[in-house]
C-alpha cells in the first residue's frame, strides 16, 4: 500500500517492509525510512531541519535525498548530471507534484522540476507488495523548445540506510569462467564501485547488492538488497559519507556515458529493484526468486525440459551424421530439447569465420537443418540452436558486404576478439537485417529454442555516423538487443530463449524479461561449479541456471556426483555421449529419470542454502515446494582432509507440527527434529547424495 500521509510525506508498504519519504523544511525530496514495517503510521520519522555543520558541510551535502542531483553544495554521489545550452552544470530540482496509481501495482510519482530550466525529473516507485519489493525508475525531461541538454550521469536510484559504524556488503565478482564468486566486506568511509564497461553486464560483478549491518546470517537477520534490471554498461556505487551514513546508487554507467536529450524527449532509466528481509541472505534470494519467477521471465512457471547441448562434444565439427548420432544417444537417455550448438552455419569450420551467415552450412547440412530437425523431433525431443547475432567475422558474407555495420573508429584498427567484431545493433538497419535473418531461419526450420550468444566485449566504441552524441551508443546498443529479441519473441512465440556471453556474461533482470533461462560459465567441472552456482543462487532462480554435465571432468569424478551438482539447476548434458559406456548411460539415464521427479521441487520450489558451497568442502541444497508438503536434500562432499566429521545438516522451512519422512533416514520425525536435531549422511570424498523429503498426513 502506499500512503500519502500528508501532501508532503509517503510511506510505502508491504507486509513486512516500509519505505518513507517526503519533503524536509527546506523543499528537499529526502528519505526518512526503510526497514521493517512499523505497527502505525504515526512510527515513520519525519523529514526534519538539517542545521548546517560547517561552511564545508552545509545541508545539502548531509541530507539524504532520494535523489540527488548535482548542484549546489553537494560532493557525493549525485544520480544526475546534467549540462545545460548556455553552459551551466549545476541543477537545482524543487518538488512539484506527486500522483498514487492505485490499480495493479501502486505506483508513487514524484515530480520535480529545475527552478529556472524547462526540464523536469519524474521519479517512480512501484509497489510489488507479493514480493516485499520497491522498484524505482527515473524519467527525465527536456520540457523546453530550446537546444538540447546533455545529460552526463542519469541513474535509477539510490538507496538510503540506517546510520550506522558498521555496514557490510555482500556482492558477486568474478571473471570468464569464474563467475559469481561471493564477497563481503565492511564498508569503509569512500566509494566502493562495481560496473561493467564491456557493454554486456560482464562476467565481472552483477549489478546486485546485499547489505547488512554486521549481524545477518543465512537464514534470519536484517538484510537490505537491490538489483539493476539492466543488460549494458552498469555502476553501482556504495558510498559511506563523513558522517556514517551509507547509500548505494545503481544505474547506467556513466563512464564515457553523454546523451543529448532534445526539446519534447525524455530519458526513461533502467528499473532498479530493492527489498528488504528480516529472514536473512537466504531470505534476500528467496525473494528475489519468487520475484523473478513471478514478474520478470517470460514462463516463469513452465518446466525447463532436459536439454543435450552439443558444444563440448563436437565443437565445430558439426554436421547432419555427427549431430543424429549424438541425437540417438541423448534421446536414449531421457534428454527432451536437443541443441546444436556453434558450427552448424554457413562457413563456420572455426572461430574465425561464419558469423553473421545464419543460414545451415551447406557442406555440412546438404539438405539444411529440417532431416535433422525430423530425426530429433522422432526421437521424441525438440530441437534447438545455437546463434551469436550481434557479432560478424571479417571472413562472412555479411562484413564483406557492410563493413561499416560495426562498432568501431575509422582512424582505428578494429580489435579483434575470438576473430569477431561487433555489429552495431544500435543502428536501426542492423537491427532489421538480424531480425529478418534470425526470422526466416525460425519459419524455415522447427526450432523451439534459441540460444543467444555473445563472445567478446567492445573495443574502439565509436558510432562514425551517429544521429546524437556517439557516446549514446552504450544505451542504444542494449535497447537494440532488447528491440530485436522482443521482436522475435512477438513473431514466435513458439520458441525459448537462452542468454549467454561465453558463460555468465550477461544475466540480469533485463534480459531475463526475454530469455528463460542462462548459461550460467564455460567451466563445466563440478567441482568449480557448485561454487559457482552457489553464487549464482545469490540472485538467481534455479528454473534458470542451466547446467551440463560434459567431459570437463570425465574420469576425475564419479559421474553421479556431476549429475547432482547439475540437478541443482537444469539439468543438462554435454558430453560426448557417443564415448560413454554402458554403465555410465546406465547412470545417466538413472538420474535424469530422477531428476524428472523432482524437477518441480528445483525450479519452483524455495530453495535453501543448508550449507554455502562458496564457503564449505561439505555444502548442502534444500528445495521445498511453497506447500511444504515435499522437498529433496542435495549434499556434496569434495574434499576433505581424513579423519573428518561431516556436520549434521538441519532442514529448514518444514512446516511446524507436521511430521516428515527423509529417503533413507530413520523416521518419520517431526519437522522440528529434522530441523534442530538436523540429519547426518556419510559421504567420502566427491560422493554426493540426493534424498526426497515427503510430509505424512497426521
Ligand atoms: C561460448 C558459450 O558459453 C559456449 O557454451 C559455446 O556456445 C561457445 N561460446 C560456442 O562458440
Amino acid at each position: 500500500m502506499i500512503t500519502s500521509v500528508t501532501d508532503d510525506f509517503w510511506v510505502l508498504e508491504t507486509s513486512q517492509m516500509a519505505y518513507a519519504c517526503g519533503l524536509d523544511p527546506d523543499g528537499r525530496l529526502v528519505h526518512t525510512y526503510w526497514g521493517a514495517r512499523l505497527p502505525a503510521q504515526a512510527d515513520y520519522p519525519r523529514p526534519q531541519a538539517t542545521p548546517e555543520s560547517s561552511s564545508f558541510n552545509q545541508p545539502a551535502q548531509l541530507v539524504a535525498e532520494e535523489y540527488p542531483a548535482y548542484g549546489g553544495p553537494k560532493y557525493t554521489e549525485p544520480c544526475l548530471k546534467a549540462s545545460f545550452p548556455d553552459g551551466t552544470r549545476d541543477l537545482d530540482l524543487r518538488f512539484v507534484g506527486a500522483t498514487i496509481e492505485a490499480e495493479g501495482q501502486p505506483t508513487l510519482h514524484l515530480r520535480l522540476r529545475d527552478a529556472v530550466y524547462p526540464f523536469t525529473v519524474t521519479l517512480h516507485y512501484r509497489l510489488h507488495e507479493d514480493h516485499g519489493l520497491i522498484e524505482r525508475s527515473a524519467t527525465i525531461r527536456h520540457e523546453g523548445d530550446g537546444p538540447a541538454v546533455m545529460l552526463e550521469r542519469v541513474w535509477s536510484a539510490q538507496w538510503h540506510f540506517p546510520a550506522q559504524q558498521q555496514t557490510r556488503l555482500t556482492h558477486l565478482a568474478g571473471r570468464w569462467y569464474d563467475e559469481f564468486a561471493l564477497h563481503r566486506e565492511t564498508l569503509t568511509p569512500g566509494v566502493k564501485v562495481l560496473e561493467s564497461r564491456r557493454v554486456t553486464t560482464g562476467h565481472d560483478h552483477q549489478p546486485w547488492f546485499a547489505l547488512d549491518l554486521g549481524g545477518a546470517q543465512e537464514d534470519h537477520g536484517d538484510v537490505w538488497f537491490g538489483a539493476l534490471a539492466w543488460s549494458g554498461n552498469w555502476k553501482l556505487a556504495a558510498e559511506v559519507t563523513a558522517f556514517s551514513t551509507t547509500r548505494v546508487s545503481l544505474g547506467v554507467n556513466d563512464w564515457d556515458f553523454a546523451w543529448q536529450l532534445n526539446p519534447g524527449e525524455s530519458f526513461v532509466t533502467p528499473s532498479c529493484l530493492a527489498g528488504f528481509t528480516q529472514a536473512g541472505h537466504g531470505g534476500a534470494s528467496q525473494r528475489m526468486h519468487d520475484f523473478i519467477r513471478d514478474r520478470v521471465l517470460p514462463d516463469g512457471h513452465t518446466l525447463r525440459p532436459v536439454l543435450y547441448n552439443s558444444w563440448e562434444a563436437t565443437f565445430f565439427d558439426v554436421d547432419e551424421s555427427s549431430q543424429t548420432r549424438l541425437a540417438e544417444v541423448a534421446a536414449d537417455l531421457g534428454t527432451e530439447l536437443f541443441v546444436v550448438d556453434d558450427g552448424w552455419f554457413h562457413g563456420r569450420n572455426l572461430d574465425n569465420a561464419g558469423l553473421g551467415d545464419w543460414w545451415p552450412d551447406a557442406r555440412k547440412f546438404p539438405n539444411g537443418l529440417t532431416p535433422l530437425i525430423e530425426r530429433v523431433k522422432a526421437l521424441g525431443m525438440t530441437f534447438g540452436l545455437w546463434v551469436e547475432p550481434e557479432m560478424v567475422n571479417p571472413d562472412s558474407d555479411l562484413y564483406r558486404a557492410h563493413p561499416d555495420w560495426v562498432i568501431h573508429f575509422p582512424s582505428r584498427p578494429r580489435t579483434e576478439a575470438r576473430g569477431q567484431l561487433i555489429l552495431n545493433v544500435a543502428r536501426p538497419e542492423v537491427q532489421a537485417y538480424l531480425t529478418d535473418t534470425l526470422s526466416r531461419l525460425l519459419q524455415e526450420n522447427d526450432i523451439r529454442f534459441i540460444k543467444w550468444d555473445m563472445n567478446r566485449s567492445v573495443s574502439e566504441p565509436g558510432w562514425p555516423d551517429a544521429p546524437g552524441d556517439p557516446r549514446e551508443l552504450w544505451v542504444r546498443y542494449v535497447q537494440g538487443f532488447y528491440q530485436i529479441l522482443s521482436t522475435l519473441r512477438e513473431q514466435h512465440p513458439q520458441v525459448r530463449w537462452q542468454t549467454c556471453s561465453g558463460g555468465g556474461g550477461r544475466v540480469d533482470l533485463g534480459v531475463l524479461r526475454l530469455a528463460s533461462q542462462a548459461w550460467v560459465s564455460d567451466n563445466t567441472h563440478a567441482a568449480a561449479r557448485l561454487a559457482i552456482q552457489d553464487g549464482y543462487s545469490r540472485v538467481f532462480p534455479a528454473n534458470t541456471m542451466e547446467a551440463w554435465v560434459t567431459d570437463a571432468d570425465r574420469g576425475e569424478l564419479p559421474l553421479e556426483f556431476r549429475l547432482h551438482v547439475s540437478m541443482l539447476g537444469l539439468l543438462g548434458l554435454g558430453g560426448q555421449l557417443l564415448d560413454w559406456t554402458q554403465a555410465e548411460r546406465e547412470v545417466a539415464r538413472t538420474q535424469i529419470a530422477l531428476y524428472k521427479s523432482i524437477r518441480h521441487l528445483v525450479q519452483r520450489g524455495d530453495q535453501y542454502r543448508l550449507r554455502s558451497a562458496q564457503e564449505q568442502a561439505y555444502s548442502a541444497v534444500q528445495y521445498l515446494s511453497k506447500d511444504r508438503s515435499e522437498g529433496v536434500l542435495f549434499a556434496f562432499r569434495t574434499h576433505l582432509a581424513r579423519p573428518a566429521t561431516l556436520p549434521p545438516l538441519y532442514l529448514r522451512g518444514l512446516e511446524p507440527g507436521a511430521l516428515y519422512a527423509v529417503e533413507g533416514m530413520e523416521g518419520p520425525r517431526s519437522a522440528e527434529a529434522w530441523m534442530h536435531m538436523g540429519l547426518s549422511l556419510g559421504l567420502g570424498d566427491y560422493q554426493s547424495a540426493v534424498r526426497k523429503i515427503q510430509r505424512l498426513l497426521g
